[in-house]
């Protein structure tokens, strides 16, 4: 979710307070001790890059989600593309996802040098189910990637038997599902490979830039360690092709070391936040979608109306400010230079969606006033 980095609460001309979509400024006062402790040990360390803490951090994140392998990289697109130029299988070029995440997906297989094509998505998940899997996958797809989109865990491991099967390799892109659960088991540890994102707005956010690549496969592991840094065997021994310099900064894998104990308490009030707003909205025109239990990490609150400019036009007035995750499916996008475009749900709900304020530091009497506003469209 680029975008808006930091919006402080304001009050509008005619005396309406506004909440915002997020506020980095808060988190950032909240773990302000903590902040400047990490970046202090850096400066005092010496090691700027790919030193002590990026090893802890990496050691922490592959604990975390229950995997063997965590590798940082500069950012949630360079994992994405990374993760899936490692596993596309020979003689395949031809990358398969959802046209409705983004467009990340997109970018960052066009870079690996692959096509892509798009699959539908269910229109109560809104992620790839296995049926419109099936409708989409045919012989020249190399790769799946999907997206937990909103924070969902969608129904993986079906997805990924159904891949197996057919000789397909799967990247979950858990950019934002870090810490969704399913029975015990981690987003991003289903799939041959994830890439995780770490920008501010996240769930787990650094303060800046910032991605991982996990995986319990050692030779993924071993080729994405190699990929990041020019496709160095050794120093300056270029022994793969595809390298790129993408690595996460130490200082940014301090401050994630740091807030990574933090996330299950973020989580966990996202998924209150989003209850609550699917609570005001019932019998109303607004459908929020659930976020309930742990399978779900709330990334962004996600509404869905008909009539959805003038429900946002009457949100705004009650000093709430929406934005849209995402407007432009990615088979309709200029720059992506796609012709595709017969996916049915992913239109139709393109029309729909928008996104409500929801972040872990947003306060009671804030998320009271979005439910006020949200009753009064009734
Ligand atoms: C679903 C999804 N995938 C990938 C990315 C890319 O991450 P980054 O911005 O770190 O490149 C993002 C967020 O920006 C995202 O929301």
């Amino acid at each position: 979710m680029a975008g808006v980095l930091a919006m402080a609460s304001l009050i509008d001309d005619a005396g309406v307070r506004m909440i915002p979509m997020n506020d980095l400024s808060r988190g950032i006062s909240r773990d302000r001790l903590l902040l400047e402790e990490s970046i202090r040990d850096v400066l005092d360390s010496g090691y700027v890059v790919m030193g002590p803490r990026h090893k802890a951090f990496e050691g922490a994140l592959a604990e975390y989600l229950g995997v063997e392998h965590a590798l940082g990289v500069a950012s949630g697109t360079d994992a994405l593309e990374l993760a899936i130029k490692t596993v596309m299988p020979a003689g395949k070029s031809v990358v398969l996802t959802a046209a409705n995440a983004g467009g990340y997906t997109s970018v960052a297989a066009r870079r690996a040098g692959f096509d892509v094509r798009y699959a539908d998505v269910d229109a109560e998940t809104l992620c790839i189910s296995l049926d419109t899997l099936e409708a989409a996958l045919d012989s020249e797809v190399g790769v799946v990637v999907i997206t937990h989109l909103y924070g969902r865990l969608t129904d993986i491991r079906g997805l990924v038997e159904h891949c197996h099967a057919r000789g397909v390799r799967v990247v979950e892109d858990c950019a934002q599902a870090i810490g969704a659960r399913l029975d015990g088991r981690s987003a991003g540890s289903f799939g041959d490979v994830a890439a995780i994102s770490f920008y501010p707005t996240k769930n787990l956010g650094a303060i800046g830039d910032g991605g991982a690549v996990v995986t319990s496969d050692e030779q993924i592991a071993r080729e994405v360690a190699q990929l990041r840094q020019y496709g160095w065997s050794s120093k300056y021994s270029i022994a793969i092709p595809g390298g790129v310099n993408s690595r996460l900064d130490e200082i940014q894998a301090a401050i994630l070391l740091a807030r990574l104990p933090l996330l299950d308490g973020f989580n966990q009030r996202r998924r209150e936040i989003v209850e609550r707003y699917r609570v005001a909205a019932s019998d109303g025109p607004l459908r929020v979608l659930a976020a309930d239990g742990e399978h779900h990490v709330a990334h962004l609150a996600v509404a869905l109306a008909s009539d959805r400019d003038d429900v946002r036009a009457r949100l705004e007035a009650g000093g709430v400010h929406t934005d849209v995750h995402f407007p432009v499916p990615d088979y309709a996008q200029p720059g992506l230079g796609s012709a595709q475009a017969r996916l049915p749900t992913t239109h139709a709900v393109a029309g729909q969606i928008f996104s409500l304020p929801c972040f872990p530091e947003l306060r009671d009497d804030e998320i009271q006033q979005v439910c006020d506003a949200i009753k009064a469209l009734r």
